[in-house]
C-alpha cells in the first residue's frame, strides 16, 4: 500500500504502482491533470473494483440508506438536504444508488448518474432486491445529461469530485442543473488528510506532505497507463470554486467520530478519528443571479 495521499470513501487501491511526485511533463502526475486523462482512468478503476468495493462496503452502505461519510453520519439523522418531498433530486457520482435510493423512501423524485457502468449494474442488482427503483444514468458528472435548472436538490457522499481533474467543470455543471435557490450538499474527504499518510494507525498522525502541494496522487497499470487518480484541493481551494460556480455556501459540517464506532474504512478510524477530521460536507444554495 502506498504510503501518499488519498483519503477516499473508497479503500486506497491495492494494485498499481504509485509513482513518485513529479509533475514533470509526460509524468503520468501531469498527464493526469488532463481531466480526459483523470476520467477514463477513474472508470476503468471503478468498473474493476466495483464488485469488491459494494461486497466491502455495502452493508455499512446499506441497500437503502444514505451514510455520507465513514464516520457513519446519516442524513436520516442530519437533515442536511432539509425536506425532500416532492424534491426533484441529482445524486452525483451515485454509486449503486443507496442515497438516492433513500430519498425516494422519502417522497423525493430521486434520480442518479456515475461515470461506471459497472457501479450503476449493482444500482440496478439493488433496485431488484428492495423494490425501490432509482432511474439513473451512466455520464460523467462534468457533462450532466440533464435540462438546465431541472433540479431542486444535488448531492453527492464522496461521488466523483474526490476524482475529478477540473472540480470546477463538475460544479458549474450541478449549478447549471439546479433551479436558482437549489440546494448542492456533498462530502468529500477533508484536505487536511492530504497531507498524512493514509494510514489508520498511529503512523497517519504525523503530517509527512505539504497540505498545499496540490500533486495529483495517482497509481499506474503494469504498462505504465494512469489507472487511478485523486485530485487534491485545500478549504480555500473549494470555497473558490464553489463561489466561482454560482454558489453560496451555508454551512461547512466536519462530522466528528462518534464514541463507540469501532469500523476502519481504509485510512478512517477510530484512533484518527479521535484527533483529526476525516471528511468535510459542503452546504450550499445555488444564487439566484
Ligand atoms: C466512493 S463512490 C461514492 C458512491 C456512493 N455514494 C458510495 O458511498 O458508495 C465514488 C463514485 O464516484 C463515481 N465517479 C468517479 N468519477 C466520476 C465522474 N467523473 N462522473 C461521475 N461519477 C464519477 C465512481 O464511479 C463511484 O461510483
Amino acid at each position: 500500500m502506498p504510503d501518499v495521499r488519498s483519503h477516499t470513501h473508497a479503500d486506497r487501491p491495492s494494485a498499481g504502482t504509485p509513482c513518485a511526485d513529479d509533475s514533470a511533463a509526460g509524468s503520468p502526475q501531469h498527464l493526469a491533470r488532463d481531466p480526459a486523462v483523470t476520467t477514463r482512468a477513474n472508470r476503468g478503476w471503478w468498473d474493476a473494483n466495483a464488485d469488491d468495493y459494494q461486497r466491502e462496503h455495502g452493508d455499512f452502505l446499506r441497500d437503502v440508506g444514505f451514510v455520507w461519510c465513514p464516520e457513519g453520519l446519516d442524513e436520516a439523522e442530519a437533515r442536511l438536504l432539509g425536506d425532500v418531498r416532492g424534491a426533484r433530486v441529482l445524486e452525483v457520482g451515485c454509486g449503486a444508488a443507496q442515497c438516492a435510493r433513500w430519498l425516494r423512501t422519502q417522497g423525493a423524485l430521486a434520480v442518479g448518474v456515475d461515470l461506471s457502468f459497472r457501479q450503476l449494474q449493482h444500482a440496478r442488482r439493488l433496485d431488484d432486491a428492495t423494490g425501490q427503483i432509482v432511474p439513473a444514468v451512466c455520464a460523467d458528472a462534468a457533462a450532466l445529461p440533464f435540462a438546465t435548472g431541472c433540479f431542486d436538490v444535488a448531492c453527492s457522499a464522496f461521488g466523483a469530485l474526490p476524482f475529478v481533474a477540473d472540480a470546477g467543470a463538475v460544479l458549474r455543471e450541478v449549478a447549471r442543473v439546479l433551479r436558482p435557490g437549489g440546494r448542492w450538499v456533498f462530502s468529500v474527504s477533508h484536505p487536511i488528510r492530504w497531507a498524512f499518510p493514509d494510514d489508520p494507525g498511529p503512523r497517519g498522525l504525523v503530517a509527512r506532505h505539504s497540505y498545499f502541494d496540490r500533486t495529483p496522487y495517482v497509481e499506474t497499470d503494469p504498462s505504465g497507463q494512469v489507472s487511478y487518480v485523486e485530485h487534491h484541493r485545500t478549504l480555500g481551494d473549494w470555497v473558490d470554486l464553489l463561489v466561482e460556480a454560482g454558489f453560496r455556501l451555508r454551512r461547512l459540517v466536519e462530522p466528528e467520530w462518534p464514541d463507540g464506532h469501532r469500523r476502519t474504512w481504509g485510512g478512517w478510524s477510530p484512533l484518527r478519528g479521535s484527533r483529526l477530521p476525516g471528511t468535510v460536507i459542503f452546504c450550499c444554495v445555488r444564487e439566484s443571479g
